[in-house]
Formats: C-alpha cells, structure tokens, sequence
C-alpha cells in the first residue's frame, strides 16, 4: 500500500462539557481513492473533518496521515503534514483577485517560485481560474468560488484532501463542474475524503462511501452498491433516520 493515506480510528470528539457528538468513528482512504461522508444535517461530519483537519481536539482515538499519528496537532502542522481542507461554505476573502487568494493556499511554500510553480500546477487543472485571476473573488458566482476555493486547497499540493460539501448551494450544472473537477484531482498518490449530503453526486465520483449518523458510521459500501441501495436515496438522507444499524470496519 502506497504511503499517502489516511486512517481515522475510533474517533470521540464533542464539544465542551456536552456529551460527545463522534462516538467512535473509523475509517480508511487508501492512496487514489475517493471516500464519500454522507450524511444529513448535524450528523456530525463537519466536525469529523475538523478533527482531521487539527481544527478540533478529538477526546480520543487514533488520525493517522502517511503513517504518523496526527490526532491532537495543530491545524498548521497538519497542513505541513500533506492535509488541506476546503471548509464548508467556501469562504474565499472576496475583496482579494483569485490569484491572491490562490496564493493564501500556498502559505506553506517559502519559495516565490515554488509558489509561481503551484498556481502553474492549478491552472492546469483549472484552466477557468486563468480567465479570473485578476477579478476579486467576491464577483465570482457561488460555483466558481467554490473552484476557486478547491483551486486554493491544491496549492500545498495534498496528499490528503478534505471536502465538506462542495456541492451545497450551486445549482446543477456547477455541482457538475464541480464533480468532474474532483474526478480531475483524484489521482494514484493522493486521497480524498467528500463530505456531502448529496448522495447520488457523490457517489459518482466516490470509490466507496459511508454514512454517519448522529456521530456513528451506520452504513458502508462501495458507490456503486450505495447507489443502488433504497435506504441512501437523498430524499432519506435528507429526511429520515437510518433503519436496522448495521456497522461494519470501513
Ligand atoms: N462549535 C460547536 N459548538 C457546539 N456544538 C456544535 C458546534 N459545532 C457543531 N456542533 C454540534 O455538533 C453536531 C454535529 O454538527 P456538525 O459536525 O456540524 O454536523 P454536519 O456537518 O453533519 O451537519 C450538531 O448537533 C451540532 O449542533
Ligand atoms: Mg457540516
């Protein structure tokens, strides 16, 4: 197996003194694979990114990036350690250009040229962001910030890659942009992890997938068998609670 790969291992995590919001969570993405989170509203996956991410000191359990365990360091050491996040709601800084914002991404990299040769990397595999780059992030439509903001994430060229819900609030023809640009991403030395409660665009791009609710992993499959199965509808996701629990190792 490939160093590039991310191991969560019984993950507890909460906030405060209130009772844990992850009760155990583990899972695996292997190098070139993309894992889908699925999950309604307030089942827990953002903070199960936060976790990752070193946004949130997990009570306990075991994040383990290329073989290191992570859990517990600071956001800016996680970065270091090959993780980016593209966080919910995109949040580029809208009075900055694109091209400003793209290199707030590579905060990481000390070199002018090795950031000159970063934006070079994500132009080629967003060549849109090149016609942009010179206008301020916030005149950008809902879709092409959230390129931008995936663009923004590729800077420190990751080896693990954190989405959550990149398709919320675009309208169809960019949560398509926005899939065939994960499918672009995805390459052998790389893993992704995509949160998202739309389960059927997804699970497109996804090798296999999961669906966490209120803080467990409830169901796992590979996207193809999600897909096919009754109870990953997004209607249900969106509205119901998951039927006959069955985990299983991830
Ligand atoms: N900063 C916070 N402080 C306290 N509780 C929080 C905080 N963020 C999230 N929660 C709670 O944790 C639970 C899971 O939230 P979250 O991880 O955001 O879910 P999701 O991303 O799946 O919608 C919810 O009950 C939410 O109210
Ligand atoms: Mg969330």
């Amino acid at each position: 197996m490939s160093g590039a790969e991310l191991v969560v291992q019984d993950l507890v995590a909460g906030y405060d003194a209130a009772p844990p919001v992850l009760s155990g969570v583990s899972l695996e993405v292997t190098a070139g694979e993309v894992l889908a989170v699925l999950g309604r509203n307030g089942a827990g996956k953002t903070t199960l990114l936060r976790c990752i991410a070193g946004l949130l000191k997990p009570r306990s359990g075991r994040v383990i990036v290329n073989g290191v365990d992570v859990a517990g360091w600071p956001a800016h050491r996680v970065a270091k350690h090959s993780m980016a996040l593209v966080p919910e709601g995109r949040r580029v800084i809208p009075g900055m250009t694109v091209i400003d914002n793209l290199k707030l991404g590579a905060y990481l990299l000390p070199r002018s040229n090795e950031i000159n040769r970063a934006l070079d990397d994500v132009f080629a595999v967003f060549p849109a962001l090149v016609a942009w780059s010179r206008r301020r992030a916030g005149t950008l439509s809902g879709g092409q910030q959230q390129l931008l903001s995936i663009g923004r994430a590729l800077m420190t060229s990751p080896s693990v890659l954190l989405l959550d819900e990149p398709l919320t609030g675009l309208d169809p023809l960019f949560q398509t942009e926005v899939i065939a640009a994960l499918q672009n991403i995805k390459s052998g030395d790389r893993s992704i992890l995509l949160v998202e409660q739309n389960a059927r665009r997804s699970l497109n791009v996804a090798d296999r997938g999961l669906v966490l609710a209120e803080g467990a992993i409830v169901l796992t499959g590979s996207a193809s068998a999600l897909r096919d199965d009754p109870r990953v509808q997004d209607g249900y996701l969106g509205t119901s609670r998951i039927p006959s629990p069955r985990p299983d190792a991830a």
